[in-house]
């Protein structure tokens, strides 16, 4: 186990500091990244390893956050699949996966090959990144890119994509995903990359039955495989939408640490699940992109509060920050204040 305070939060023996990272701490809010896009396409940061480097390194640069997460996207698996991927700034997906002849245009890709520059950006990046940060590499989960892959977006009815987890869609699906998924993850830990997180956005739309059902055993396929190949890469679930009987159901899966949303009071998850998960989160992202700097002080200083008084036998696994990612609009002097406070609180 290394020294790095992400790393030893994962492992639940952090008795220093929480260390602090934001999903989509490298976006649009950001001058830096912004500077990025108005010269390049989203899709060539992701896919040059030195943008994806330089898109990675400019929140850490600015924010000296605890931890870089590999500058690139959940959907890519989908395009090695044969679906044409843009994005205008949402992803468009050239297809969408509704009939049988739509299946029928998939190929069968289980190597990650078409996804090596991942690899070569984790590289720059560690290049890059000082000693004591970790990097996190990610990747989506199985029913987040099937609904993604059905639907197009998160947004529209998710209609077909329900009728699919029963009409064999899902387990077809799965067929083609989960050995390039597989592959995938294992080519970041070889990178080698100090975590990885597998994001499932959409895991919250589920019924408990049904997620025990389908999105389960697809989650625990990926992870058993990764864990074996790669023991010593702790992995981070993050799921929105859910709660404790969600989560109940992950106690046997190979997951270090589960990601909540905002909508949880910190204090009882890390008592009632500190001890077997990390928990990584979670302040509202919406109140740091709306507060003004007097409010949010206080805000935070409401929210750190409670968690700073317990144990720190009871926040060794406490990863802090947000229920989901950095929204675009946030004011970056809230993102340097939201860093100053915890350093001085947590000191
Ligand atoms: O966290 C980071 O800094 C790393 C970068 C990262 C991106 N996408 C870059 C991105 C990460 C971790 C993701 C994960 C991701 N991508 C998820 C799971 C987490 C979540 O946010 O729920 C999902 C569902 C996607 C799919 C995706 N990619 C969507 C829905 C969008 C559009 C959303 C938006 O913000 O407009 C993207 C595009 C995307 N991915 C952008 C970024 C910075 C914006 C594109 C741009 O710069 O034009």
């Amino acid at each position: 186990m290394t020294d790095r305070i992400l790393n030893k939060a994962l492992a639940r023996q952090n008795f220093d500091r929480p260390p602090v990272w934001f999903m989509r701490q490298a976006g649009r809010y950001h001058s830096h990244y912004q500077k990025l896009r108005a010269a390049n396409s989203f899709i060539d940061v992701c896919k040059v390893p030195e943008l994806a480097a330089e898109a990675t390194m400019g929140p850490i640069q600015d924010f000296d956050f605890d931890a870089a997460i590999l500058f690139s996207d959940i959907l890519f698996p989908l395009e090695e699949l044969g679906i044409p991927l843009e994005y205008n700034p949402g992803p468009q997906l050239g297809f969408l996966l509704r009939t049988e002849q739509d299946f029928n245009r998939l190929k069968a890709v289980r190597s990650a090959e078409g996804l090596t520059y991942q690899f070569e950006a984790v590289k720059k990046i560690r290049e890059r990144l000082p000693e004591d940060k970790s990097l996190i590499g990610f990747v989506g989960a199985p029913l987040t890119l099937y609904y993604f892959a059905v639907e197009g977006s998160h947004k529209n009815s998710l209609e077909s994509a329900r009728e699919g987890l029963t009409d064999g869609r899902f387990e077809k699906f799965c067929k083609f995903m989960l050995p390039l998924l597989t592959a995938n993850m294992r080519l970041q830990a070889q990178g080698p990359v100090d975590a990885m997180a597998m994001f499932d956005t959409c895991a919250g739309d589920l019924s408990v039955n049904t997620f025990k059902e389908f999105a389960l055993p697809a989650i625990n396929y990926v992870l058993k495989e990764v864990r074996q190949a790669h023991p010593d890469t702790q992995i981070i679930y993050y799921s929105k939408g859910t709660g404790p009987s969600h989560w109940d159901c992950l106690m046997d899966s190979p997951i270090d640490c589960i990601g909540i949303d905002w909508r949880h009071d910190m204090v009882e998850v890390l008592n009632r699940y500190g001890d077997r998960f990390a928990i990584q989160g979670n302040f509202d992202p919406e109140l740091l992109r709306d507060m003004n700097q007097g409010q949010l002080e206080e805000c935070l200083r409401e929210y750190f509060s409670p968690i700073k008084a317990l144990p720190v036998e009871k926040r060794k696994g406490w990863i802090c920050g947000l229920g989901h990612g950095v929204l675009p609009q946030t004011p970056e002097a809230n993102v340097h204040l939201f860093i100053k406070l915890q350093r001085e609180i947590f000191g």
